[in-house]
């Protein structure tokens, strides 16, 4: 029986980018069907609301969603939108692979997944200002939450990812020389898991150095597991070394859920052009596809997108290209196998 997934096309480029990815799945035969609801801008249009409860309710019956990227309208109530859905969900890991799809970049065959905390850390919002004297923002204080259970599930999950990804090794990035409470705990935890998984190297080390390395010598790298800000920052890095965000799919998985979106965002200056890149929010499909069991489906994406843009058989323009959307999307069907 088709399994059926939430479908959110999203705003700005969402709904181009969709409507190609949906071509590719459907030429590629992946047995999906799909709950179509609305969110970000769209559904503040339609429904007054940029999270209605139809949305919700959707995840919850199918447990998977394909997302496209969401405006987030200020003073619409929302912190952001894309916060609020993980928070709904408890989506605990951010899943972000980062792999060289375009050669003739920094680096060649960059083959990284980044693997962040998604509930925890600084971004639960828990801030304030401070007044002083006539000045009611004199200052301002946010705090960081990190609890072992937290820790404990997103370094588990980035090794049990490594094992069953044929990966070899995993490196917990944190700030524990400085931090000592917070990320010290999350460092603590870390090494007490790893002790579990003997089959997989571990290491530790301290967020600004795996800047750095991650600049100089990306290869050293396979997972990479850290607290929620820290994930944030890294991921956009690694996305940096396969040419940016348009080729970055990503996955916010749960005990119960999982909701799969492309990096970037609604990306207004050029919506309704139809020259945006489908490949974020296809590269997502692929990895929902492989969370539903159908694997063999998203690897034959995979390799009409491998042949279609390595051997420029057709590529978009921020791909230094110049096919539109529809293009592009016809080329990776003519190359599905
Ligand atoms: P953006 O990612 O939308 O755009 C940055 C630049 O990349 C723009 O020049 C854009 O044209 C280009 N770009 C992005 N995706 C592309 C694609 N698929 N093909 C070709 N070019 C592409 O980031 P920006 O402009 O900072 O944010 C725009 C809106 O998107 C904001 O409202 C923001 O809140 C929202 N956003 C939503 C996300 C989500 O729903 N997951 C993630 C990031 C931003």
């Amino acid at each position: 029986m088709a399994k059926t997934i939430t479908l959110i096309p999203g705003d700005g480029i969402g709904p181009e980018v969709t409507e190609a990815t949906l071509e590719v799945l459907g030429a590629a035969g992946a047995d999906l069907e799909y709950d179509r609801q609305l969110a970000g801008m769209a559904a503040l249009e339609e429904v007054r609301t940029p999270l209605p409860t139809e949305t919700i309710d959707s995840i919850r019956r199918t447990g998977v969603a394909l997302k496209g990227p969401l405006t987030t309208q200020l003073g619409s109530g929302f912190r952001s939108i894309n916060v609020a859905l993980r928070q709904e969900f408890d989506l605990y890991a951010n899943v972000r692979p980062a792999k060289t799809l375009l050669p003739g970049g920094r680096y060649e065959e960059i083959d990284l997944v980044l693997i962040r905390e998604n509930t925890e850390g600084l971004y639960v919002g828990v801030e304030h200002y401070i007044g002083v004297g006539g000045d009611p923002r004199a200052a301002a204080e946010s705090v960081m939450i990190v609890t072992r259970f937290g820790a404990e599930r997103i370094v588990r999950y980035a090794f049990e990812f490594a094992r069953s990804n044929g990966r070899k090794k995993v490196t917990l990035a944190h700030k524990a020389n400085i931090l000592k409470y917070t990320q010290g705990l999350f460092l603590d935890v870390g090494n007490e898991v790893a002790k579990e998984y003997d089959d997989i190297e571990f290491e530790d080390r301290i967020i600004d150095a795996t800047a750095m390395a991650l600049v100089l010598d990306p290869y050293q790298f396979d997972v990479l597991v850290m607290e929620n800000m820290f994930g944030d920052i890294l991921s956009d890095l690694i996305a940096g070394l396969v040419g940016g965000l348009g080729f970055t799919p990503a996955g916010n998985i749960g005990t119960e859920t999982a909701m799969f979106e492309a990096v970037h965002g609604s990306a207004p200056d050029i919506a309704g052009q139809g020259v945006a890149n489908p490949t974020g929010l296809l590269l997502s499909a692929c990895m929902l596809l492989d969370h539903v069991e159908q694997t063999e489906t998203a690897s034959r994406i995979r390799v009409a997108l491998e042949e279609t843009v390595v051997g420029n058989v057709c590529r978009t323009r921020d791909m230094g290209g110049t096919a539109s959307t529809r293009e592009f999307t016809r080329a990776l069907v003519r190359a599905l196998r």
